[in-house]
């Protein structure tokens, strides 16, 4: 493996992974293969055209696009791809979902034709643990559990799976999955829960917190999941599936308090609003699996999230622009009403 397509690589984790194998691998080549949807941004990926040159080339174009995905991979040399493009909101799913099947589904299948026409090395899907569904109290998602999608986000991260494991089966293309929980770190698009609490924390602006508060999350640092889908390339067995977290759950509601406590900031922020239709309330995953392989987490949520509370002070000039634009229409639809019914438009 030296000439990866990484797909999705404009956006959160998949910059993040970019920035991290191009560190660790001095004999790797990355080609990005980016739409730029309102979450991709190029500035995720500053940095890195200027520190590797010619190691890094970008590509923009849609996953669901057979010609532009085999041009590219024929162009650079691909032997290995890594998927992370897709439409990844569970909010913007509820109310707009067609995206999600095109390119969660559609474009999935477009990368794993390319991957067995050009009889590719390994094609990697980055999933989630939200494929499994909503977990009981006392029990751990395993590998070779059923999966039981909830939100239409999680149903087609969950039928992109059934794909990338039908193509193993029926075409012996290398695959393997890893199925990671929530992220958070460096240029997390401010819709999700995290950087949206953060960031309007800073500017003294309510944090909207779904229900009661006790949903439970695995939140882990970005560059831990980044270091379990590099051992899930190397060490992983084709047509397994890998879970990915740091095996630590935190109610919502703690998550917002340790945020406004990092930040000096009042917990009268915090606003109770209506929940989100067929919330998940609980995610948890046994991560042995891939602790077999050598894998640990290298972040506490506590060091997580104070190094993404710290990226997010001295990169205003990452999300203040994100703010400005286009979200704030997003914003207004999603939380207008719901702060309203608080007390608090
Ligand atoms: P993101 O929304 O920040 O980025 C998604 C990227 O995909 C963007 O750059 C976007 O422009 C690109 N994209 C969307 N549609 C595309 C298309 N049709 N063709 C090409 N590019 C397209 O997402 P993220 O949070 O970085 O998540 C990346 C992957 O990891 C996703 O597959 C997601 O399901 C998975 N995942 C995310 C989390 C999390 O906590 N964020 C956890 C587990 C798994
Ligand atoms: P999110 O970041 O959307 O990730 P996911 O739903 O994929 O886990 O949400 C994380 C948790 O935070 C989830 O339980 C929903 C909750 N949440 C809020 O309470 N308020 C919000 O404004 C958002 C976006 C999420």
């Amino acid at each position: 493996m030296r000439n990866l397509l990484v797909t999705g690589g404009a956006g959160f984790i998949g910059s993040n992974f970019v920035r991290f194998m191009l560190e660790r691998h001095p004999d790797y080549r990355i080609v990005v293969l980016d739409k730029l949807t309102y979450a991709g941004n190029l500035d995720n990926l500053k940095d890195v055209e200027e520190r590797f040159g010619d190691r890094y080339a970008f590509v923009r174009g849609d996953i669901c696009d057979a010609k532009v995905v085999e041009e590219a991979i024929h162009k650079h040399d691909v032997d290995t791809i890594v998927n992370f493009a897709a439409e990844t909101h569970v909010d913007r799913s509820i109310t707009e979902p067609d995206a999600f099947i095109r390119t969660d589904v559609y474009g999935t299948y477009v990368l794993l034709e390319a991957a067995r026409k050009f009889g590719l090395e390994r094609y990697h899907q980055v999933s989630t643990d939200e494929v499994y569904g909503d977990i009981p109290e006392g029990y751990r998602s395993k590998e070779d559990d059923p999966l039981r999608p909830r939100s239409p986000y999680s149903a087609s991260k969950a039928g992109a799976e059934h794909l990338v494991h039908a193509y193993f089966t029926t075409h012996g293309v290398p695959i393997t999955i890893t199925r990671g929980s929530n992220n958070i770190g460096p240029y997390q698009y401010p819709e999700k829960v995290v950087p949206l609490f953060i960031t309007n924390a800073i500017d003294d602006e309510p944090l909207p917190l779904y229900g009661d508060g006790m949903q439970k999350r695995d939140y882990q640092y970005v560059l831990d999941h980044c270091e379990g889908i590099e051992t899930a390339l190397l060490k992983g067995k084709p047509g397994e599936a890998y879970n990915l977290g740091t095996g630590v759950e935190t109610p919502n509601i703690v998550m917002a308090k340790k945020i406004l406590d990092l930040l000096g900031k009042p917990e009268s922020l915090i606003r109770h609003v209506k929940d989100r239709p067929g919330h998940d309330r609980r995610y948890a995953m046994d991560v042995s699996k891939i602790e077999g392989l050598g894998w640990r987490s290298h972040h506490s949520f506590d060091e997580a999230l104070e190094a993404t509370v710290r990226w997010y002070l001295e990169n205003e000039w990452w999300w203040r622009k994100i703010k400005g634009g286009a979200f704030k229409e997003y914003y207004r639809r999603q939380y207008a009403e719901r702060l309203r019914g608080s007390g608090q438009a």
